[in-house]
């Protein structure tokens, strides 16, 4: 008896399945979700709190926007997908990552994809051009962008990211726009952006910076890119004395000047760093006194440019010339 169990229980569900597929005109479509044809999938507003797991390999764009969904899970590498809209849901941690749960390797067809490994992982939208996840309440970058090589447009504003690690981004190499703006950025490593060739618009609009390190302007300058960064909580000491030299520098030979608005100490509060002199920049001592030095660093190779000006301020010592 159990023998002949199996076979019949194989053409009882072949039948069925059969029958859905013949008695609904767009099978690949998820319920509460519009297919218009098969390159987007629009389940925008539609009250979900889980992604649809039947989501066609003919599906280029996924618009999820506007739901309930507080993580994302799907559970295999989706070939064609190049655009996916997760804006304005309750996502607190996003991973590009297939779940882990399905064993130690993803088995398709007589393919064996890699295994888990300390290298990452298999990325369920490996050919991606645009993530979008802005209006969530991400506190870190997404996991696994490191499998998105051909991402061109990163959308993470309105989060509630707070710190960058350095080579988070690295990978991303054909990286156009980064928007990180209205997030919690306190601070960013000098070189976070300098392999980012492709980079044309980084917003950091609206974080909480307070200080900007001269090699991240070099690098970001060189590259080219249109950088927003109003709204922060850029603290207008000694320390930015070589910054401002810098872009006043690159403005007097007609680049393009970053807008650079102190927000402290109260004194310089509203204005525009580029418009203040050396001597607004200081560093007071405990009784109050404006520092009488400041070191600066300068790397082999680079060049320095100092202060013309006869306020008292010299050079004194050079130390450590290689
Ligand atoms: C999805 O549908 C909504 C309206 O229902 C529309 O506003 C949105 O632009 C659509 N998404 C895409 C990617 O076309
Ligand atoms: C997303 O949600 C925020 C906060 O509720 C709202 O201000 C914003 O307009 C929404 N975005 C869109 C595109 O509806
Ligand atoms: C200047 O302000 C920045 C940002 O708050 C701070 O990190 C730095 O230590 C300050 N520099 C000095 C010399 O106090």
């Amino acid at each position: 008896m159990a023998v002949a169990h199996g076979p019949f229980l194989a053409a009882v569900l072949l039948l069925v399945s059969l029958g859905l597929h013949c008695s609904s005109p767009l099978p690949a479509c998820p319920e509460s979700c519009t297919c218009q044809g098969a390159p987007l999938l629009n389940c925008s507003s539609s009250g979900l709190s889980l992604v649809p797991q039947h989501i066609q390999d003919s599906v280029t764009e996924l618009d999820l926007s506007h739901n309930l969904l507080d993580s994302v899970k799907l559970n295999r590498p989706h070939q064609n997908l190049r655009n996916v809209w997760l804006g304005n849901n309750s996502i607190t941690h996003l991973s590009l990552c297939i779940e882990r749960n399905l064993g130690n390797h993803y088995v398709r067809g007589r393919h064996r994809l890699r295994p888990w490994g300390r290298q990452g992982c298999v990325s369920w939208a490996p050919t991606l051009h645009l993530l979008s996840v802005e209006w969530n309440q991400l506190e870190q970058l997404p996991e696994g962008l490191e499998g998105s090589e051909s991402l061109q447009v990163l959308q993470l504003s309105f989060n509630k990211i707070s710190t960058l690690q350095p080579g988070d981004l690295s990978h991303l190499r054909q990286l156009k726009e980064l928007h990180l703006q209205h997030n919690l950025i306190t601070s960013l490593h000098p070189q976070m952006f300098q392999d980012l060739a492709q980079l044309r618009v980084l917003d950091l609009s609206f974080n909480m910076l307070t200080s900007l390190h001269p090699l991240m302007y070099l690098s970001l300058r060189n590259i080219g890119v249109d950088v927003r960064l109003s709204g922060n909580r850029w603290q207008c000491n000694c320390s930015m004395r070589s910054l401002r030299r810098r872009m006043a520098y690159d403005s007097s030979r007609g680049l393009k000047a970053w807008s650079v608005v102190c927000a402290s100490p109260s004194i310089l509060s509203g204005r525009d760093l580029l418009q203040l002199g050396e001597d607004d920049l200081n560093c007071f001592s405990t009784e109050n006194r404006p520092e009488l030095h400041q070191d600066v660093t300068v790397y082999s190779g680079s060049q320095i440019l100092l202060s013309c000006s006869t306020q008292g301020n010299t050079v004194k010592k050079v130390s450590n010339v290689t």
